[in-house]
């Protein structure tokens, strides 16, 4: 079984493997593939798992969980890091409480690890996804964070932060948080290696998760883009590695946390094996000339009359 080492989330105490495993599978009711996936992902090593209330992999999740206790693969919950995240029609101050609850009874846990503001918006509660544009609505930034940190005070998550939020939207979140987000999880792979939002964190001491770190093709946002680069797969060929391992090994050796998702039994093995090898400099060097696009743009959340105008709003620039 596969150890994953863990990095510190630096403003908590607390620790997260730094490679998890994506729960999101298309389309989002997938519930039985979810449960058997997850179960096998523990019984390989892998201890983070990230999840959403927009996934609908929370129950299955947890189900696969409690399983995975009864057979013995975990001793304890305690040995898991669970990620959730607060879907933006519940981003609102007097909802994200409830909604925190509900994310929990989901799993069957009495708490997250880690707890995220899904995107940097809010929607008209009650509303689903993919949404209508005039349901997007600012959100009201201090009154929500203000009940994430109450949801970390009341012990229904050990460390919150957000997800899809430029470097400007988080000078903004500091700016008015009693306690600093943990973790900005955010899209990450070689072809957009978010090298800016990387040194404001940094700096300001908030851990990166990378999500989609094999550019998330399959999904609904994803592109083969970065399974098909010329680079990557070069160096995969001269390494005897896959183009897979390479992007993961490479988000890795940034120091920040990755989440992949794979329900494929021997991808899921393979996603693993990238601990006792690593990419040379020159190699490092080739990855950083790549070209940068940024593959989730996600411009089901600009629109005319909402909060983003353009996607340069809604990314402030960070493009
Ligand atoms: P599958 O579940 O069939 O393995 P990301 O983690 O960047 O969002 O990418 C997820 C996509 O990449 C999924 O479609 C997944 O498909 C695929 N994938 C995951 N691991 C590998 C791998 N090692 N090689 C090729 N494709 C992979």
């Amino acid at each position: 079984m596969a150890t994953i080492p863990e990095a510190p989330l630096a403003l908590t105490g607390k620790t997260i493997p730094l490679v998890g495993f994506g729960t999101a599978e298309f389309p989002f009711n997938s519930t039985e593939s979810v449960k058997e996936a997850a179960l096998h992902a523990i019984q390989l090593g892998y201890r983070h798992f990230d999840t959403a209330a927009l996934y609908q992999s929370e129950q299955p999740l947890g189900e696969a969980i409690a399983e995975a206790l009864k057979l013995g693969f975990i001793k304890s919950r305690h040995e898991l890091f669970l990620t959730s995240k607060l879907w933006i029609s519940d981003a609102h101050h007097e909802l994200v409480l409830p909604a925190i609850k509900k994310n929990c009874r989901n799993l069957g846990l009495e708490y997250l690890d880690l707890y995220l503001i899904h995107f940097p918006a809010s929607l008209k509660p009650g509303t689903a996804f993919p949404c209508k544009t005039e349901d997007i609505v600012p959100m009201d930034l201090e009154s929500v964070w203000k009940a994430m940190e109450d949801c970390q005070k009341l012990g229904f998550t050990k460390s919150i932060g957000v997800s899809n939020f430029s470097s400007k939207k988080l000078e903004k979140l500091l700016s008015i948080a009693k306690i600093p987000p943990a973790v900005n999880q955010v899209e990450m792979h070689p072809i957009w290696q978010q090298k800016k939002l990387r040194q404001f964190c940094d700096e300001k001491r908030i851990h990166i998760t990378a999500y989609s770190p094999l550019g998330g093709h399959g999904t609904l946002w994803g592109s083969n883009q970065v399974l098909e680069n010329e680079v990557l797969k070069e160096i995969a060929s001269s390494k005897g590695k896959t183009v897979a391992q390479i992007c993961l090994r490479w988000v890795y050796e940034q120091g920040v946390s990755l989440v992949v998702k794979s329900f494929n039994k021997e991808r899921m093995r393979q996603n693993l094996e990238i601990f006792d090898w690593k990419l040379c400099p020159e190699e490092l060097h080739k990855i950083e000339q790549i070209p940068q696009q940024r593959v989730n743009v996600i411009e089901a959340l600009v629109s005319e009359n909402g909060p983003f105008k353009s996607v340069e709003d809604l990314w402030d620039g960070e493009l």
